[in-house]
């Protein structure tokens, strides 16, 4: 069985509700406000870690108590933290999060210490192979998921790239990845930019998801049972990869990625219990 290599971010979400989100220029009173582990990288890894995958985090945080808590967490949860450098002059990425009442987000990230991270996490991926799967995210420098993506090709691991937040990715990369997720706002920037890669997940949210053709439907949550949609979209990603670095055929693979993007969205936080 491969393990899953996730490169990415790691945040502290700052969270409070609103009934509704403020337009332009608009003040609201949230309500409450919570510390929660989050970030695209950790929360696919500890997705990845749920599913059954064993879980190498690649990443960085600040020298600070957030940082410190974040990895001793991953570690908790069973997710080798060694690639996880503690930067001294950085502060740990922070997400500021408005969920609304229908459990819909809004999500602004300072990067912190996942703005730097850089070569030295690398290594690890230096050291794997055939089975193994890179997974990564586009909230660290794109250089270094550019670099991860060309050694693990090289190296004959599995690519996965989850294009969001969306940005533009070198176009010798998109090649290496199978797949490359994206929803279906992504794929139209993707369109628009680098053109389509060879192999395409696009998710549609409540309609299902289309990989190169395999369509799956999703699996539905009643808008009563929908708590907060943060980190769905992660949840969906870590899975994707356990099932694949667990050996299943794409099949298998879409379907527990499903049922897992569909629990993220029954629990508050961007990943289980995720108060720090
Ligand atoms: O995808 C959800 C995540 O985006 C949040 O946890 C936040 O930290 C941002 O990275």
């Amino acid at each position: 069985m491969g393990r899953v290599l996730v490169l990415g971010s790691l945040n502290v979400d700052l969270v409070t509700h609103v009934d509704r989100h403020p337009q332009p220029g608009e003040t609201v009173l949230g309500e409450g406000l919570e510390r929660l582990a989050g970030g695209k990288g950790a929360n696919q890894a500890v997705a990845a870690a749920a599913a059954g995958a064993e879980v190498l985090m690649l990443g960085a945080v600040g020298d600070d108590d957030a940082g410190r808590a974040y990895v001793d967490r991953l570690r908790g949860l069973g997710i080798a933290t060694e690639g996880v450098a503690v930067l001294p002059d950085q502060p740990t990425g922070t997400a500021l999060i408005v969920v609304d009442e229908a459990g819909e987000n809004t999500i602004v990230v300072a990067a912190g210490a996942n703005g730097q991270v850089g070569d030295e996490a690398l290594g690890l991926v230096e050291a794997a192979g055939p089975g193994d799967v890179l997974l990564v995210q586009l909230e660290i420098p794109l250089a270094t998921v550019s670099r991860a993506c060309t050694i693990a090709a090289l190296r004959g691991v599995r690519v996965v790239v989850n294009a969001a937040p969306y940005a533009a990715l070198p176009a010798d990369v998109l090649p290496l990845a199978d797949p490359v997720v994206v929803n279906e706002h992504e794929a139209r920037l993707l369109a628009e930019s680098s053109g389509l890669p060879s192999s395409l997940l696009v998710t549609f949210g409540a309609d299902g998801v289309d990989w190169n053709g395999l369509r799956a439907s999703a699996v539905s949550v009643p808008p009563a049972e929908v708590v907060d949609t943060t980190g769905a979209g992660d949840a969906f990603c870590g899975a994707l990869a356990a099932g694949l670095a667990m050996g299943q055929g794409h099949e298998e693979a879409l379907g527990g990625a499903l049922s897992a993007g569909a629990a993220a969205v029954r629990h508050p936080g961007a990943q289980p219990d995720a108060r720090l």
